[in-house]
């Protein structure tokens, strides 16, 4: 079932017709699907039935407080990769026994801030990182529980930027590595190590990498068991793909059932991280147009959401399905291109579009995951609204910020 569809040529989301949003918010402005969300968890989680289970939800995907809420009520947890976004999980109203915190850079506050919390794990990617949260534990009379995050040395086979588990790739420890920091880290007081993490990337449309690196990650889980680590979790991370245009990714019950043999010979609590699965679908960026221009061979749609409200495109060339909010039923091959000072600033480039004239608006869809959470102020542009629907009703769920934003904390010095 789609939450974003149309009934009389007029493009809704859920019971609410994204018209309606678009002059009441303004544009641009992303929207997301209650239902969607829920649906897209639901799925995961009942994915991973019969085996002892926590689907945590990647902030960095989408942290909008109310997409936050939404997943905690339903019993999610929280991966986090920065102070900021347990800020936000806390905020949301997470259950810090739910949290799983990753990154490569943790500084001593931000480990600090999960020691305070108390969260369920610490994903560490270093032996320098396991002995700066030994010694602040030690410091705080704390306990620090942690996984070690293993690079398990497979390509994730997806864009060369959001590939993570390759051997050169900046995350994690080598599995080679990882048996040895375990059994130096016996000696240390204040950290126990129960876990055992990865993450290969993100838009993974193939089942084989997951297998690939599940396997070598659960002979390392077995591993550290024999030599007497008692370990509780083993999290085989985030990274499965959805359809932007026509791949063809596997469903979560066709990936857990892939691995289920080795999630069961792990004996192990499983956890799983995803970001996009879970948010990617249930968004859209809802645009206006600004102009139509034509330039030698080429036809431009100047629309008002740029590079800086969604930078998949410039950033990945990554493709974005666009769609009239009012159909006319025309298409032109065209440039969708936002307002942005930069040759690389485009939503759809040489495509057959809607054919869309001056005021109409357009739908960018499949934009709930690293969409908002990716926008900048580049050009000194406003960061767009964000609104929430759920079945007939809906809510800005982030104001559109002002101008006044803009300069918020800047100050102009007195020898000026
Ligand atoms: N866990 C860790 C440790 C991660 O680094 C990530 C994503 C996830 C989980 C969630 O991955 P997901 O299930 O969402 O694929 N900006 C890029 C995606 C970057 C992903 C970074 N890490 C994009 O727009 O495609």
């Amino acid at each position: 079932m789609d939450d974003f569809y149309y009934e009389g040529g007029a493009l809704r989301c859920e019971g609410v017709a994204l018209d309606e949003i678009a002059r009441a918010a303004g544009t641009p402005t992303y929207v997301y699907s209650h239902a969607a969300i829920q649906r897209a968890y639901t799925e995961l989680d009942e994915a991973f039935s019969g085996l002892d289970h926590l689907v945590c939800y990647a902030v960095k995907a989408n942290g909008n407080l109310a997409v936050l809420r939404a997943l905690a009520s339903l019993g999610a947890g929280a991966d986090i990769v920065s102070g900021g976004e347990l800020y936000r999980a806390m905020r949301a109203g997470f259950d810090p026994k739910k949290v799983v915190f990753a990154g490569v850079g943790k500084t001593e506050a931000e480990l600090m801030a999960g020691l305070g919390e108390r969260i369920l794990l610490f994903n560490v990617e270093s032996a320098p990182e396991l002995e700066r949260l030994e010694r602040l534990a030690a410091r705080f009379g704390k306990r620090a529980r942690v996984s070690l995050r293993v690079n398990p040395d497979v390509d994730a086979g997806s864009h060369d930027h959001i590939t993570t588990g390759r051997e050169r790739d900046k995350f994690g420890i080598p599995i080679e590595q990882a048996l040895a920091l375990a059994d130096r880290a016996k000696q240390y007081r204040c950290v126990d190590i129960i876990g055992v993490h990865q993450h290969i990337g993100s838009q993974i449309t193939k089942l084989q990498p997951f297998r690939d690196s599940v396997e070598r990650s659960a002979g390392l889980v077995e591993e550290l068991k024999t030599r007497g680590f008692d370990i509780q979790y083993f999290n085989i991370g985030g990274g499965l793909g959805i359809r932007y245009k026509d791949e063809e990714t596997p469903t979560p019950k066709e990936l857990v059932e892939a691995i289920r043999p080795t999630l069961e010979a792990a004996g192990t609590k499983i956890l799983c991280e995803m970001g996009r699965f879970i948010s990617g679908a249930a968004g859209v960026l809802l645009t206006g147009v600004v102009y139509r221009k034509k330039s030698g061979e080429k036809d431009f749609i100047v629309a008002d959401a740029g590079m800086n409200d969604l930078l998949r495109p410039s950033l990945y060339d990554a493709h974005h399905e666009i769609r009239a909010v009012e159909q006319n039923g025309s298409v032109t091959g065209a440039d969708l291109v936002g307002p942005v000072c930069e040759s690389g600033d485009y939503l759809a480039r040489d495509r057959e579009l809607p054919d869309a004239q001056e005021g109409d608006l357009l739908a960018v869809m499949d934009a709930g995951a690293y969409g908002f959470s990716m926008a900048s102020n580049y050009n000194s542009r406003p960061r767009p609204a964000e609104v929430m629907v759920s079945g007939e009703r809906w809510s800005v769920v982030r104001e559109r910020e002002h101008y006044a934003d803009l300069v918020k904390g800047e100050l102009v010095p007195a020898f000026l």
